[in-house]
């Protein structure tokens, strides 16, 4: 059974999941992904704090029995309702009929929406307190749109844990151990910053808004639904959520992204990469938007100061998966970003007009002129790339 001692009273009842092929059905899921859930015990009480995904209901059923043996849990807190943590609630309450459903309003509205349960409920405020026995009790904060409207996170005074939902998670399931200190983190780092960017990343200022209201709260203990149990490097978890959610680049490299038919774009792009080295930047992703995912993308661009767009026009628009990437862009309201976009055409000059109006979307200003080939580029065009990309990198410092 996949059941792990966190502290005295709060053992881990997650789940992995290295079977499903795309989370929502979108993001790849090559490191697969934990569902986690937690078991809270006081005194008197006990608390199931967040779900687990419909097919894994038993397997959760079963931690819930072998850590409690007769006796069964009070109370069920949802803090987040997308069914990846609610899916297995009507099957919870089947097994534990006397069980309390715990959420604010409109957590309680959804739980009746998503699966007719409606009876036995607490609703719950911003800043209401549970209290599971002597000196133990749960504190819930509302953090609405972190990444649903109805997220809240909840506070275990005793233990000084905060059950933080999807902020502070990351896709890849757990290997063995659950805390951070037990095992090599490594993989996740890369994985929180798809999974923020991917997921959350249109909500950076409720995120911010999150972490100015957990500011003052004493925290020794991260336990979000996605990814490790964080407590050694609590610090280093919440400056890079801090970091992304304010879109602040991680570093100073470029993401350069294309798309190309026939290879003439791709020249171009082969050529801004080539100038952005000579120029002394290092870090420099080359990505080809019609083979690497598109979740891969967006974690570069929330990554990396600079960009470079470059695209051919494809009926009369813009090349699909390249109007994808920026589409994405400005759906998560991407900032703070040095940019530059090269387009390419052979009759319709349509490219660097649709680039043009995806970056006013965002907000955002090309640090250059545009560059633009009619059909193949020509030496002169080649050197304008380099040149574009040279002028970027002279902002990058
Ligand atoms: Fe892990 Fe927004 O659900």
């Amino acid at each position: 059974m996949n059941t792990h001692r966190i502290s005295d009273n709060i053992h881990y009842i997650g789940v992995n999941d290295r079977t499903t092929e795309r989370f929502e059905t979108l993001w790849p899921l090559p490191y697969g992904v934990s569902y986690n859930s937690y078991l809270v015990t006081g005194s008197d009480k006990a608390a199931i704090i967040d779900g687990v995904e419909v097919s894994h209901a038993l397997q959760q059923i079963d931690a819930i029995t072998e850590i409690l043996g007769d006796r069964k849990p009070d109370y069920l807190v949802i803090n987040h309702m997308e069914p990846d943590h609610s899916g297995a609630i009507r099957i919870l309450r089947q097994a534990f009929p006397d069980i309390i459903i715990v959420g604010n309003a409109q957590t309680i509205a959804m739980v009746n929406g998503y699966y007719g349960v409606a009876d036995n409920t607490l609703i719950v405020k911003d800043g209401d307190t549970l209290s599971l026995g002597e000196d133990s009790s749960l504190k819930f904060l509302l953090t609405p749109m972190v990444h649903w409207p109805e997220t809240m996170v909840t506070y275990f005074d005793k233990e000084k844990t905060l059950f933080s939902g999807d902020a502070f998670g990351c896709f890849g399931a757990l290997n063995g151990a659950v805390i951070d200190s037990d095992m090599d983190t490594a993989v996740y780092f890369p994985e929180m910053i798809r999974y923020y960017s991917n997921i959350v990343g249109k909500y950076g200022q409720f995120v911010q808004r999150a972490l100015k209201k957990l500011e003052g709260v004493e925290i020794s203990t991260i336990c979000s639904t996605h990814g490790p149990v964080w407590r050694q490097q609590i610090s280093k978890v919440v400056d890079l959520y801090d970091r992304l959610s304010r879109y602040e680049p991680l570093d100073n490299g470029v993401t350069i992204v294309y798309g190309s038919m026939y290879g003439n774009t791709e020249r171009m792009a082969e050529a801004a990469a080539q100038a952005l080295a000579e120029a002394g930047i290092k870090n420099i992703v080359v990505r080809n938007a019609s083979k690497t995912d598109l979740s891969y993308i967006i974690a570069d661009l929330f990554t990396h100061a600079g960009v470079i767009i470059a695209a051919p026009t494809y009926s009369d628009g813009l090349f699909p998966p390249v109007d994808a990437v920026m589409t994405a862009m400005s759906v998560r309201g991407l900032k703070n970003r040095r940019i530059a976009i090269m387009g390419s055409h052979t009759w319709a000059p349509m490219a660097i007009k649709k680039m043009s109006a995806h970056l006013e979307a965002c907000g955002l200003e090309p640090i250059t002129e545009p560059v633009a080939a009619k059909q193949a580029p020509s030496a002169d065009i080649l050197a304008k790339c380099r040149e574009l990309a040279a002028s970027l990198a002279a902002t990058l410092g």
